[in-house]
């Protein structure tokens, strides 16, 4: 008898440590949105799809002034380890911006962490167990869900319309999980200018959440990478400064900075905190001295409130350029109009599949996100994600000019197609009871 390395009958032809691999793994399927970043950097491609803040609106002088001092006159902290928790003047900065949204905290509270994306990782790691449930809305942040189902966390969506999440869906997803005997261990919310739909949160919904949440014993996450990119009043303030006890509240310098210094930050009631620096160190000994010595030294020196300004009127005109062109080429369908932020949340005709599309758009030269990306339950095929943050708005209003061409023929083809006589009721969609009913 032949002897078998003891992983050969449990490898593929492709992978031969298949077998391998750790159960939660199972989670870290590659998503939507990372196969559409190599499809979508083809220039002929006008990408609606990814949320690639647009850096060339960031005067380039401002961090080379920043990263020279970082080098030249701090090169002792900057190019060295550095505390688990954080610089602690950025820290002190940091309450500076978070003021902005009607937080008060001190330099204590604040966890700096490897981009806001590193945060939820963190989080996931210290709360999640096998089964545990994460509340999340339904859509929501893509590489949210796929970090929480990297530690098998089950995601369950709230529902969601123009005001954001509904506090009533909440309840009664609440009280049915539980029923089921489920642990839910928090409740992941982006409450301004959501990702994907565009909505905000009004401030009664906030508190009317906090509430939910404090009477079940719930943990509120409250990321907010886009809070300060309004485009005409700022948003209510942030959940967090209504609330310090039961919530942890997550910001990056991502989408008012730069993405590539990955940096963000983590507040968090004090036990919590304490194990967030412990995991911070866990992973990562320390989030880099270098990137939070130039953003220590440019919020410094620069004008950065005059520079997110900059960044709201970029912003605000390419949304324009979005709405624009779906009033012009798809005046038939309904569309999130958002106050600020990166995205609209565009509801296809019935019938019509934006995952099956994506490669028809793709031909077309347009790409967009599928819905589907942003649910864990298999939801979100008759949406889509349309991104204006990157684009230039003559591409933007083009990019939907081909959205529409691609849009008209598939529908025109799901009508020829149509049984002469219908014997099934139609299929309103996985999202029928979630999408908001604004018109752009
Ligand atoms: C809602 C949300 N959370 C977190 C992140 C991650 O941001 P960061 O660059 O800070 O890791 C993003 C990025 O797009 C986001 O949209």
């Amino acid at each position: 008898m032949t002897e078998r390395s003891p992983r050969a009958p449990q490898g593929t032809n492709l992978d031969p440590w298949y077998g391998s691999y750790a159960a939660r793994t199972a989670g870290l399927a590659a998503s939507e949105v990372r196969a559409l970043f190599a499809v979508a950097s083809r220039p002929e491609v006008v990408s609606l799809a990814g949320g690639m803040p647009f850096v060339s609106a960031l005067p380039p002088e401002l961090l080379a002034d920043a990263a020279l001092r970082a080098v030249r006159d701090h090169a002792g902290y900057a190019l060295q380890y550095g505390s688990g928790q954080g610089m602690p003047r950025l820290r002190e900065q940091i309450l500076d911006v978070m003021a902005l949204e009607g937080i008060r905290a001190s330099a204590d509270d604040v966890v700096v962490t490897t981009g806001s994306q590193h945060a939820l990782e963190l989080v996931a790691k210290l709360f999640l167990d096998p089964g545990d449930v994460v509340l999340a809305e339904g859509p929501s942040y893509v590489t949210a869900i796929t970090v929480f189902t990297s530690f098998q966390g089950d995601v369950q969506h709230v529902a969601v319309d123009e005001e954001g999440l509904v506090p009533q869906a909440l309840r009664e997803a609440i009280a049915s999980l539980r029923m089921a005997g489920r642990t839910i261990k928090f409740l992941y919310t982006v409450p301004s200018f959501h990702n994907p739909m565009g909505v905000t949160l009004d401030w009664r919904r906030r508190m009317e959440i906090l509430e939910i949440c404090r009477d079940n014993g719930i943990l509120v996450v409250e990321d907010n990478p886009y809070g300060l990119l309004y485009f005409d009043q700022p948003p209510p303030q942030a959940m967090r400064s209504a609330e310090e006890d039961g919530i942890i509240y997550l910001g990056t310098f991502s989408k008012t900075l730069a993405p590539g210094l990955r940096v963000g930050w983590a507040v968090a009631p004090h036990a919590i905190r304490e194990k967030l620096v412990l995991a911070n160190e866990a992973a990562v000994l320390s989030p880099s001295s270098f990137s939070q010595t130039v953003i220590s030294e440019y919020l410094d020196a620069a004008d950065w409130r005059a520079q997110i300004d900059t960044f709201r009127g970029v912003y605000r005109e390419r949304r324009d350029a979005m709405l624009a062109g779906l009033r012009e080429h798809l005046p038939g369908l309904t569309w999130t109009v958002p106050a600020g932020g990166f995205y609209v949340w565009l509801t296809l005709p019935e019938r019509l599949d934006s995952k099956a599309m994506l490669p028809r758009a793709v031909t077309e030269l347009v790409a967009y996100t599928p819905g589907t990306a942003f649910f864990a339950d298999g939801g979100g095929r008759q949406a889509m994600r349309l991104s204006f943050c990157y684009p230039s708005p003559d591409f933007i209003r083009e990019g939907i000019r081909r959205l529409a061409t691609v849009i008209h023929g598939e529908s025109a083809l799901v009508e020829e197609f149509r049984p002469a006589r219908r014997t099934i009721a139609p299929n309103r969609g996985a999202l029928g009871s979630v999408l908001p009913p604004s018109v752009g």
